[in-house]
C-alpha cells in the first residue's frame, strides 16, 4: 500500500469508498463541496493506494481558521470497510500530519471518536484554548499542536464553508 495525493481521475472512486464506510450520504456530500471549495488544499487529500491499484481509504484536511490565524479542519477519512483495522487509517492520518508539519501549518484540528485520534496526539481542543463551533461537541472536538504552533494560539475555530452547511 502506498499513500498518495490523489489524482484527478480519482474521484469517482474516493466517493464510492466514502458511500460504503458511511451509513448515511452526508459524509460524501460534503466531500464533493469539499472539492469544489476555495478552502480545498490539494496536498491535503490523500488516498491510500493498495499494489493492485485500488482505493483503500481516502482523507481530507481543508482550511480553517482560529480567529483571524489559518488553521487546518480534518475530516471527512474514510476506510474501505473490508480493509478497516488493517492500519490504513493510521497510514492516512500520519502522512496528513507529516505533509501538515511539512507546509509550515499550525494545527489540525477534527471532530471525531475519543477512543481513536488521541494516538495521533490529539487533545480535546478546549485544553488548547480552541472552542469548539459547537459546544456540545464536547471533547470530541480535539486538535493537534504542529510543528509551528504558537501556544498563545487561541479562539474559536471556524470550519471551511461546506461544513456550515451541514
Ligand atoms: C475510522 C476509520 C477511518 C479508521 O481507519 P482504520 O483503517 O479502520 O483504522 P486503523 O486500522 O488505523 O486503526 C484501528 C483501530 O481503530 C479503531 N477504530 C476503527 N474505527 C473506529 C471508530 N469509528 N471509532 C473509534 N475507533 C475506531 C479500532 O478499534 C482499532 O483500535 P485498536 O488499535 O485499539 O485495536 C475507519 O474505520 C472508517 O472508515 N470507519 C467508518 C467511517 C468513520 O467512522 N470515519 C471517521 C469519522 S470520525
Amino acid at each position: 500500500m502506498i499513500i498518495r495525493r490523489e489524482h484527478a481521475g480519482d474521484r469517482p472512486e474516493i466517493l464510492a469508498v466514502v458511500k460504503a464506510a458511511f451509513p448515511e450520504p452526508v459524509e460524501a456530500k460534503l466531500l464533493r463541496e469539499l472539492f469544489a471549495s476555495r478552502e480545498y488544499i490539494p496536498e491535503l487529500s490523500l488516498v491510500a493506494e493498495s499494489d493492485r491499484g485500488e482505493i483503500l481509504g481516502h482523507v481530507i484536511t481543508t482550511r480553517g481558521w482560529i480567529g483571524a490565524e489559518k488553521s487546518l479542519g480534518l475530516g471527512p477519512i474514510a476506510v474501505q470497510p473490508e480493509y478497516q483495522n488493517q492500519g490504513v487509517g493510521s497510514a492516512l492520518m500520519n502522512a496528513t500530519i507529516e505533509q501538515a508539519n511539512k507546509m509550515g501549518e499550525s494545527t489540525l484540528v477534527l471532530l471525531g471518536s475519543t477512543d481513536y485520534y488521541p494516538r495521533f496526539g490529539f487533545v480535546p481542543a478546549d485544553s488548547m484554548g480552541i472552542t469548539s463551533p459547537d459546544p456540545s461537541w464536547g471533547s470530541h472536538f480535539m486538535a493537534l499542536p504542529l510543528a509551528a504552533h504558537k501556544p498563545g494560539l487561541h479562539g474559536q475555530f471556524k470550519y471551511s464553508e461546506p461544513f456550515n452547511a451541514l
